[in-house]
């Protein structure tokens, strides 16, 4: 494969720990040195049982490091984790793995892994046992729910001799992957910076005593997707979020509420210093009258529940909005009418509707991804889009900036 050149000379370091594929890190230099990039080869002590260092250091033109100690007095490994585009780690072992997941720093790699600011990448490389252990499997969740990126290892014959998968992927895959990661990072772009960004996730839960609740099926990851999306491109980001299990977004203020008041209350107070307002919640349409305090108990009679309507919270406060202000709703719907989607958007008061088909299987409540049909009051930005709800954030992002770009020159 001939490497892409990259116009810019940009960092690359490149991180090598103790597996048998090693040495295949040494072809990768190759090809990172071919497509114009620097770059710095950081081993792990053990690495080195595997990893000639000398024609390491005479194909990346640079020494090799293993220590933070011995390399002067400046903090290098600082230096290096926030100049770097990219921390690549391949071949990476079971037990770096470990460490990244766990935050531990106990020699350079490992430091500048902590310290970098960059993206990171590895490329696993282990016996399948190793691989498919719930222990690897736990931490490779743990760094994916960072934004590390793993590159998948492949199937074929591992250092044992026997067939599976674990063999790390082939150095043109990861060269490749760690291109589209560096390429995709130049272009993130901090559109949202100075901008205040207001986003409601996850259900509301009403109680009806002390265990019951009425709830609903949303799971809050479109909701976070929007936050985790707003903050990278430079927002600052509340989130007021009903109950859900998910890690929140990093660098989010969170505000955590239950009862559909509680998220009227927590975003009502946000609302007015906001310049965005994103209602991904699935409020509750109704409440009961009256909540026991305890646990009610069974009597042998029927239970009759009398229900009184939420307020919306969505038009409430679309009603108070100030100029400069954009609000996107949200619609979960059993089918996507466009005359009733219309009505809605009117109905709420908002500038932008997102509507999910909550019938369609893999899309809506709960699911990595979505179907989203977007609607806006002169029809210029409406479109209907599938994909995962990160990158449908994004999308949904972008819509947002432009019906702001048009509001301003009209
Ligand atoms: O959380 P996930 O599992 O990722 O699923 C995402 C989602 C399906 C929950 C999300 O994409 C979504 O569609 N959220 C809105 C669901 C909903 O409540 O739809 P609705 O048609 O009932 O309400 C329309 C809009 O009014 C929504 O923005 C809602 O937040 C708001 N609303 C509704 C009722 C109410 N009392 N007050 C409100 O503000």
């Amino acid at each position: 494969m001939a490497a892409n050149t990259v116009r810019e000379k940009k960092l690359v370091i490149l991180g090598v720990t103790a597996s048998i594929a090693a040495h295949r890190a040494l072809d990768l230099i190759r090809l990172l040195k071919a497509g114009n990039y620097d770059v710095k080869v950081v081993a792990t002590e053990n690495a080195l049982h595997f990893f000639p260092k000398e024609t390491a250091e005479v194909f990346s033109g640079n020494t090799l490091e293993t220590s933070a100690y011995g390399l002067g007095p400046r903090v290098s490994h600082v230096e290096w984790a926030q100049g770097a585009s990219a921390v690549l780690i391949a071949p990476a072992s079971a037990d770096f793995i470990a460490k990244m997941a766990l935050g531990l720093a106990d020699d350079l790699l490992s430091t500048i892994c902590l310290a970098s600011s960059a993206r990171i990448l590895f490329a696993p490389a282990m016996e399948e046992r190793m691989y498919t252990h719930p222990a690897t499997r736990a931490h490779l969740s743990t760094l994916k729910s960072w934004n590390v990126q793993e590159i998948p290892p492949e199937t074929g014959s591992l250092a044992s001799g026997r067939s599976g998968i674990g063999r790390m992927a082939g150095v043109e895959t990861i060269y490749a992957a760690l291109q589209k990661s560096i390429e995709a990072s130049s272009s993130d772009s901090r559109d949202l910076l100075g901008k205040k960004v207001l986003i409601s996730a996850g259900p509301t839960f009403e109680p009806i005593d002390q265990v019951r609740f009425i709830g609903n099926r949303s799971s809050g990851k479109m909701g976070y997707a929007l936050a985790e999306a707003a903050i990278r491109r430079g927002a600052a980001v509340t989130v007021v979020s009903g109950p859900v299990s998910l890690i929140p977004p990093s660098g989010a203020n969170m505000i955590c509420v239950e009862t559909a008041r509680e998220m009227q209350d927590a975003l009502s107070i946000h609302f007015h210093s906001a310049d965005i307002l994103i209602m991904a919640a699935a409020v509750s349409d109704y409440t009961t009258e009256n909540s026991f305090s305890q646990k009610k108990k069974k009597d042998g009679q029927d239970w009759h529940l009398h229900l009184k309507e939420n307020p919306d919270i969505l038009a409430t406060l679309a009603k108070s909005r100030r100029p400069g202000q954009t609000i996107m709703g949200f619609a979960a719907e059993t089918s996507l009418v466009k005359k009733d989607l219309q009505d809605k958007l009117l109905r709420k008061g908002v500038d932008l509707l997102a509507a999910n088909n909550i019938s369609e299987a893999g899309s809506g409540f709960g699911s990595d991804n979505n179907t989203i049909s977007l609607i806006d009051h002169d029809d210029s930005l409406s479109e209907e889009k599938s994909g995962k709800k990160k990158d449908l954030a994004d999308w949904l992002i972008d819509k947002i900036l432009l019906h702001r770009a048009r509001s301003l020159t009209q």
